[in-house]
């Protein structure tokens, strides 16, 4: 049976969790390997709505086994609370949902920290979700994080004493609040430990076992491949890798354990936060896009930036990610536009070229070169064959293909799991 990764082609919000909600029935179990409450994955079907954030989307499929990684971090509040909306919304994640013990605790301060940065930094902000996430992955990188495994541990003071000391040094310089008390975080650890035990596995043995066993897996890739802290428009990225590759470090299943990946391509470009993004229209089109596409996060509500295709980045996320199959999702949106363009590569100090550059300033500096193809004007959501698709939306289909160099697969017309 094939183990697969689901990877976002561009800075996130295409739609993963539409796709993994819809593709998960032919795995066995799905797990997330990176980032922490700053995703949001949308899942519909019939008239039901479910927002995720830390939980994979398989959890909605009464027999999934869900996993969260180790390459994750977890703020056990965001955690508990979703765990409860799912209950609420009658989803039974009893047995089947397990935690890594190695996946690192998101603490309050993590949060204090990326909130006072964040001020300080006024219009060079990055736009962070204001979820604590780069403070978090921060101090696993430094050596002195705590793991979930660790949150009843006989150490946790002394463990404490260290982050507590490092974030109150530069809060107090950034001229913000003092964090908050060592003494309240350990009694808010010793709380959520009790709460995770039953819950907390080592994962990475889980897998390997399912692995072994051919049972088949799913990874559900958070962010987009254009956030990636390695790959993406670095500084402008969230702080884990979240290319194909993270999946391997992030649970820990090696890479001759995976058969491939799907790249989720939004049908035109979305992005959240600060950072260049080329193909941006600040005009009427891109607040047609904005409307008609709901693009607003969700996570924190903020409206999405919008903009055209562009193939520059979905070729350069199919590299990063060894994509051969895609799943173009919102091509609904576009229906009712007389035409549409689609960016091929990008005009930088007058030299054309097709690759995405690594420098932030020629990326700064580059202007789309655009191939302008008709629309459709027709209703295609809900649309189940290719076929009944109108020619020129199959056309479009078809300039991603050429453009991208993968195959579209899937073709998503609408939110619910139906479309
Ligand atoms: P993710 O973070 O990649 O899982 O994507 P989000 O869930 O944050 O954002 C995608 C949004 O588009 C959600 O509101 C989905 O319900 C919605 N969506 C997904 N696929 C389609 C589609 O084909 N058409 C339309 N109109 N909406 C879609
Ligand atoms: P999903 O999984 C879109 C963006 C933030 C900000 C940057 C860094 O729903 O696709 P962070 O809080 O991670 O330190 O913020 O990354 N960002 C996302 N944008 N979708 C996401 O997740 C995102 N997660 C983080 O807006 O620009
Ligand atoms: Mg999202």
């Amino acid at each position: 049976m094939a183990n697969a990764i689901i990877v976002g082609m561009q800075w996130g919000d295409e739609g993963k969790g539409k796709i993994v909600d819809l593709i998960c029935p032919a795995f066995d179990g799905v797990v997330r390997f990176q980032g922490g409450h700053n995703a949001g994955h949308t899942v519909r079907f019939a008239d039901r709505h479910f927002s995720l954030h830390l939980i994979p989307s398989g959890i909605l499929h009464p027999e999934m086994q869900c996993v969260l990684g180790n390459g994750m971090v977890v703020a056990p509040p965001a955690f508990f609370a979703e765990l409860e909306r799912l209950e609420g919304a009658g989803v039974r994640p009893g047995g089947r949902l397990f935690v890594s013990d190695r996946a690192h605790a998101l603490l309050p301060w993590h949060v204090e920290l990326d909130q006072a940065r964040e001020a300080a930094l006024g219009a060079q902000a990055i736009g962070t979700t204001a979820r604590g996430i780069g403070p978090a992955y921060e101090a696993k990188a430094s050596r002195h994080g705590l793991r979930l495994g660790g949150l009843g541990s006989d150490r946790l003071e002394q463990v404490l004493a260290v982050e507590h000391a490092k974030v109150g040094a530069e809060v107090s310089a950034l001229g913000a609040p003092a964090p908050t008390p060592v003494a309240e975080v350990v009694r808010l650890c010793r709380e959520w430990a009790e709460r995770l035990d039953p819950l907390l596995a080592d994962t990475e043995a889980l897998l390997a076992g399912w692995v072994e066993e051919g049972r088949s897996v799913l990874f559900e890739g958070a962010q987009g491949a254009l956030l990636d802290l390695d790959h993406g428009t670095y500084p402008y990225v969230t702080s884990s890798s979240s290319t194909a590759g993270g999946a391997c470090t992030g649970s820990g299943v090696p890479p001759t354990a995976i058969d491939g990946t799907l790249g989720v391509l939004k049908a035109y470009t979305t992005r959240v936060g600060g950072g260049p993004f080329p193909t941006e229209l600040v005009d009427e089109t891109g607040e047609f896009l904005r409307r008609r596409g709901n693009e607003f996060g969700t996570t924190t509500g903020r409206p999405r930036r919008c903009g055209w295709l562009d193939t520059v980045v979905a070729r350069y996320a199919r590299r990063l990610n060894g994509t051969g199959a895609l799943a173009l999702t919102k091509l609904d949106v576009l229906d009712e536009l007389d035409e549409l363009r689609v960016c091929t590569a990008y005009d930088i100090d007058g030299r054309e070229t097709r690759d995405f550059p690594a420098d932030l300033a020629r990326l700064e500096r580059a202007r789309p070169v655009y191939r302008t193809v008709p629309g459709w004007r027709r209703d295609t959501a809900g649309t189940l064959e290719l076929e009944a698709l109108p020619e020129a939306a199959r056309a479009y289909v078809h300039l991603i293909e050429e453009e991208v160099g993968a195959r579209v697969d899937l073709i998503s017309t609408g939110p619910r799991r139906e479309e």
